[in-house]
């Protein structure tokens, strides 16, 4: 099954893949109310730019419907949307995606859910055309050789509604026969780089290695990465480009190492409304995604953390963008 999907039986729902069991167990949860959905996107059961996306505009398709079948208000309407809308900050996919199917509320629950249902085919469209764009991108740039590419975070199908973004780039390297190895970073506090991009890799069979985040510039400066592929979750005009914390840190050692680092992103993660990553707002997260470690305290107690979710890559350490549409050289001044 996709990430997430609607359930049209009975009295509607959507489905999900609860990422915060994984890999251990693959469990699907069912969502039968706009609260149940913006807890899922709250606490990461679904995650990742594209299917936060996906989950914004069948958001509002179940919104829709349980207003038909409740009479809500049109306030009432209006606060469940906004509140879903303000689940997440920093993706601009969630926004987007609610944004995009909102207007057709007045033709009924049916034509919400229909658009939404569109906007989930057309991402995975642009996963496998990013894919392929990305790849020939990269094997111009490093040769006609197999590939040592470390990535970020988890941009995979669990991230997007088909192949992934970074990871659909991957993906593709590999069906080639291009990909020598992986280097997944383990993306602390949450993991999704060991419990998520390892999980797809594997399951792909394709060779990989986890390492700790800390890690990354050394294995950049011992000669072990040919590229950087990592996704994104919003970017600004002048190509600066919000990712997972740690994202910043990579680019800037790949940049001093000349290693070539791609951001692989659907348009629609592009917001041209902003001049520059500084207008970017950035999540914050709880204290204790860093002070406890599986549920056990691993710090003193009552200690505090610095725990921002996003950091925002500047685009002077951004060899190019890869979207379905083109790849963007911003290296070479090229502009979005
Ligand atoms: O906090 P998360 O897990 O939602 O963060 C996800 C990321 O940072 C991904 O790299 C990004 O959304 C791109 S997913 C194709």
């Amino acid at each position: 099954m996709r990430t997430i999907d609607f359930l049209q039986e009975g009295d509607g729902a959507i489905i999900l893949i609860d990422q915060r069991l994984l890999p251990h167990e693959k469990k699907v949860l069912t969502i039968r109310t706009h609260q149940e959905l913006i807890e899922a996107i709250q606490t990461l059961a679904v995650r990742g730019a594209p299917a936060l996306g996906v989950a914004g505009a069948l958001g509002v398709a179940l919104i829709a419907l349980r207003s038909e079948q409740k009479r809500w208000s049109k306030v009432k309407v209006g606060e469940a949307i906004a509140d879903l809308r303000a689940a997440r900050p920093t993706a601009v996919n969630l926004a987007w995606g609610v944004d995009q199917v909102t207007p057709l509320l007045p033709q009924g629950s049916a034509a919400v859910l229909k658009s939404a249902l569109a906007i989930s085919q057309a991402d995975g469209l642009a996963n496998r055309a990013m894919g392929k764009r990305g790849a020939a991108y990269l094997l111009e740039k490093c040769g006609r050789k197999k590939l040592r590419i470390l990535t970020h975070c988890n941009t995979g199908s669990l991230a997007t509604s088909d192949w992934g973004t970074a990871l659909g780039v991957i993906r593709e390297l590999g069906e080639q026969g291009y990909v020598q190895e992986v280097l997944a970073d383990e993306t602390r506090p949450l993991l999704q780089g060991s419990r998520l991009t390892a999980w797809e890799l594997s399951e792909a069979g394709i060779e990989y290695r986890i390492l700790p985040d800390g890690a990354a510039a050394s294995a950049l400066f011992s000669g072990l990465v040919d590229a950087v592929l990592i996704g994104a979750d919003r970017i600004a005009r002048n190509g600066d480009s919000a990712n997972k914390i740690g994202s910043l840190g990579v680019a800037i050692a790949a940049k001093e190492c000349g290693v070539p680092f791609l951001v692989v992103a659907p348009e629609s993660t592009i917001d041209r409304s902003l001049a520059s990553g500084e207008e970017i707002e950035i999540e914050f997260r709880a204290d204790s995604e860093v002070t406890h470690f599986a549920g056990k305290s691993v710090a003193p107690l009552g200690a505090r953390s610095y725990n921002p979710a996003f950091d925002v890559t500047l685009a002077r350490y951004i060899t190019a963008i890869v979207t379905e549409k083109c790849v963007y050289e911003i290296s070479k001044g090229e502009r979005l």
